[in-house]
């Protein structure tokens, strides 16, 4: 038997609802799609597809009962403070693994070939020849394999790097080795020339990449943070870079996106900032992974990609 027709609310300070809201209708045509703020009476509101809480938070929606993150990372939705009732289940578009592995490849070759180097070199006037190395020379830790972080191992496996993976859970990825939990993290870091973090934001990650994690790393190793800024103990990637320890980061995601106006990091010569753009969902597949979820939701089957709220990933 059909459901009764529902009304689902679209919010994003990322996502263009100009192009989500026409495809969610075409794919939902039996539910009312509103975006946020036209959002009609909140208590007729059912479902929600979201970046973050709208202002005002989510408790103003009664009858709010699932929610779809439009990220792979659901820490902006802020799980801590969702109506226990709530269901959450996270975005994992096939298209952002490629997506992702493509950045970091972009970031880990950028370092591994001295761009960086040669970048600082013709700004001096200088015509430094840094002989290149092998690949094979230049091994690669990705915290996080998960979704994201196995498809980008993955990938700078093939490229001839030697790669190490990091997870929770011991996990096992063709051609990458792999560690797992805090006991396991210094074998992980040791001896990395690039460090890429994919993890997501939860109470264990948050200020993850801190001095005590830079001084297992030897002296002139990068890092490449493109899960959250909040991994990221700012003051300790400035000092790691002043001593030597760390010789550059990239990061595409910060505490303030975009930072102040006066952050060290705009002008640092050793600092790349991308704003956010690592892997986003593509609204043309993936409003049909949306569309489908919440059609699980509402005829009661399984949901993909479920958020473990206690785990808060
Ligand atoms: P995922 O599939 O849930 O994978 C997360 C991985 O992190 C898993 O391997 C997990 O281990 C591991 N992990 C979690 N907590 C850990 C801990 N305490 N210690 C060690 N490993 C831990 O997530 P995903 O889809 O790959 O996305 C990862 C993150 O990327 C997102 O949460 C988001 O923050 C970020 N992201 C950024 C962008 C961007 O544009 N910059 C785009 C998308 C996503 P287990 O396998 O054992 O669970
Ligand atoms: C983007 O940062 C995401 O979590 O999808």
């Amino acid at each position: 038997m059909e459901a009764a027709p529902c009304t689902v609310l679209f919010h994003s300070t990322l996502d263009d609802p100009s192009e989500w809201i026409p495809r969610l209708s075409t794919l939902l045509p039996n539910e009312t799609i509103r975006a946020w703020p036209d959002e009609g009476d909140p208590a007729n509101i059912d479902l929600a597809v979201l970046w973050t809480q709208p202002p005002g938070g989510l408790e103003r929606y009664p009858r709010l009962s699932f929610v779809q993150s439009l990220g792979a990372g659901v820490n902006q939705l802020e799980l801590d403070v969702l109506p226990p009732r709530l269901r959450v289940a996270r975005m994992v578009d096939p298209a952002m693994g490629p997506m992702m592995a493509e950045y970091c490849l972009t970031a880990v070759l950028r370092y591994h070939r001295r761009f960086d180097a040669h970048e600082r070199s013709q700004r001096a006037g200088r015509w430094d020849f840094i002989p290149p190395v092998s690949p094979r020379h230049f091994p690669v830790g990705v915290m996080g394999v998960g979704e994201l972080g196995a498809v980008t191992a993955t990938a700078l496996a093939a490229h001839g790097f030697p790669v190490r993976g990091w997870s929770s859970r011991p996990r096992s990825l063709s051609g990458v080795t792999c560690f797992a939990g805090h006991s396991e993290l210094p074998a992980f870091l040791d001896g990395l020339a690039a460090l890429v973090c994919l993890l997501p934001l939860t109470a264990q990650t948050r200020g993850i990449l801190n001095a005590a994690l830079f001084d297992r790393l030897p002296n002139g190793a990068y890092l490449i943070n493109a899960g959250r800024g909040a991994h990221l103990v700012e003051a300790d990637l400035l000092a790691a870079l002043a001593s030597g320890r760390l010789a550059g980061a990239t990061l595409d995601v910060l505490h303030e996106e975009p930072p102040p106006s006066d952050h060290p990091f705009w002008r640092h010569e050793r600092v790349l900032l991308t704003p956010h753009v690592a892997a986003l969902a593509d609204p043309d597949g993936a409003a049909s992974l949306v569309a489908d979820n919440i059609m699980r939701f509402r005829r009661s089957e399984p949901v993909l990609n479920e958020v473990d709220r206690m785990r808060g990933y």
